[in-house]
């Protein structure tokens, strides 16, 4: 732990699980470079602050009504949080900043997609730095919505899911970050004003490291006119996780008696959800590969079901104890175990990123928006997994889990993700990209007035 800095940071993460865990993780390396931490939140997907007592916590009240915050459509969650949170952010930072009795506020820190907090920075004259939760990749194709619009790759049609995004190899059009929804013009609003509000901030973080995406951040770093700050992957550094749900901590028993590297780990984070025909499908390939596979299924992964009541009379008896089912792992256990041999993800982020610094190579079945990007650059520019694409049913699903699991190709694949988890360990040695980057984060921080 350095020395205390005698300055505060107010961070602002948006309230979703794949977002809430990286500014948690990100403002424990700030504490522990010597800032003190004020975490505003929306009441909204609250985390505990018991958890987190080195922290200050303010919650704002964004008056969500239960029909909102219950909703399925994220798309109109996040642009109702831009609006809904305007004054009682404002309200909630600028008594903060008149406090004469806490130490001075050096800036604020928001995620990306809080755009609005732009403003409200630039009309408290408080400088803003902007953590993107996400990757770099898939980041690069948002800040070009306005050009793929224009080039008409955006919005597409049904003919053109194959076609290659010329511009952005390997991408086919079936990549592009976007989420099904009716209102596409709502989406493009949503991803201009996030990109804008980052190019108008003082400063962009990433849950990244430079041997992962050195192309993109480059890029980024010529196109963004702000410094540019690589500092991932942040749970090898800080591993807090926050969650509604309970870590059903009986799966790492289970995994304590199988064989090494034989368990496929099946997770599709914490927002997918899928239609029951598709859930069969998985499960139906998950019994019929035989190997082993530790599978969680969320209530609410499938759309309208509480939990696996749909699962056919017998399934698990059948599978003579070769899975194990729960409703939330301890994730970052299960990837570092000996037991698990690959991981069947949905693409996230974060789960990706989880899964490079465990060496575990990914079976990719990426849902919407960054995912897409994340997977294609998984099974094609990494090469560190297998992508389930073009038709899915229970036949493919096999023949792909023992293409990773069983054969020479999987073989290949682990080896490379081995390489690229090296490469993870090291940008934290001493003289690693993203100690660097974070010592350089610290000093601009510093170089505010306050
Ligand atoms: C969302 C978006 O879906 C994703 O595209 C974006 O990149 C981040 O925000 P989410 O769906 O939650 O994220 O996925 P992901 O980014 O992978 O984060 C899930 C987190 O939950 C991971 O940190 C993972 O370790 C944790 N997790 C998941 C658990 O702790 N237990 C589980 O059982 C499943």
């Amino acid at each position: 732990m350095e020395e205390r800095k005698g300055r505060r940071l107010v961070l602002f993460p948006l309230p979703l699980q794949g977002h809430v865990n990286p500014m948690l993780q990100l403002a424990n390396i700030l504490h522990s470079k010597g800032f003190s931490i004020t975490i505003i939140h929306t009441t909204f997907n609250s985390p505990d602050p018991s958890k987190y007592p080195h922290f200050t916590f303010h919650f704002i009240q964004e008056n969500l009504t239960e029909t909102e915050s219950s909703t399925k459509d994220i798309l109109s969650l996040l642009s109702l949080l831009n609006i809904k949170c305007v004054a009682p952010f404002q309200d909630c930072l600028s008594t903060l900043l008149s406090d004469s009795l806490e130490e001075p506020i050096s800036c604020l820190i928001s995620d990306a997609i809080f755009h609005f907090t732009q403003a409200v920075s630039n009309t408290l004259n408080l400088p803003r730095i902007v953590l993107r939760t996400g990757g770099a990749s898939s980041f690069l194709v948002f800040s070009a919505f306005p050009f793929l619009k224009e080039k008409g790759y955006l919005p597409f049609q049904e003919s053109q899911l194959e076609e290659p995004v010329v511009e952005f190899p390997p991408l086919k059009v079936k990549d592009l970050p976007v989420i099904n929804t009716s209102q596409p013009e709502s989406l493009y609003e949503l991803v201009f004003k996030m990109v804008s509000e980052t190019k108008a901030s003082s400063g962009l973080i990433w849950n990244t490291f430079e041997d992962l995406e050195k192309s993109a951040i480059a890029i980024l770093r010529d196109e963004f006119d702000v410094p540019v700050f690589p500092i991932g992957p942040f749970h090898k550094f800080s591993p807090a996780s926050s969650s509604s749900l309970t870590q059903d901590e009986s799966c790492i028993a289970w995994l304590d008696k199988q064989e090494p590297k034989s368990v496929l780990y099946v997770s599709f984070g914490s927002l997918a959800s899928i239609k029951e025909s598709k859930f069969l499908e998985i499960a139906y390939g998950l019994a019929n590969s035989k190997q082993p596979f530790l599978w969680v299924i969320r209530p609410g992964l499938v759309s309208g079901k509480e939990w696996v009541e749909q699962l056919p009379n017998g399934f698990i008896e059948d599978l003579n104890g070769r899975g194990h089912i729960v409703k939330w792992a301890p994730q970052l256990q299960v990837l570092a175990h000996f037991a698990i041999g690959a991981f069947w993800t949905h693409s996230g982020w974060n789960s990706t990123l989880e899964s490079i610094c465990e060496g575990v190579p990914m079976i990719c079945m990426p849902c919407f928006t960054d995912q897409k990007v994340n997977a294609r650059y998984v099974s094609e520019v990494w090469r560190i997994g297998l992508q389930l694409e073009n038709g899915f049913d229970r036949g493919k699903i096999e023949k792909t889990i023992k293409r990773l699991m069983v054969e020479k190709e999987g073989e290949e694949v682990r080896n490379r993700i081995l390489g690229l988890k090296e490469k993870a360990n090291l940008c934290f040695s001493q003289n690693g990209s993203s100690s660097q980057s974070l010592d350089r984060l610290v000093s601009h921080i510093l170089s505010f007035e306050s």
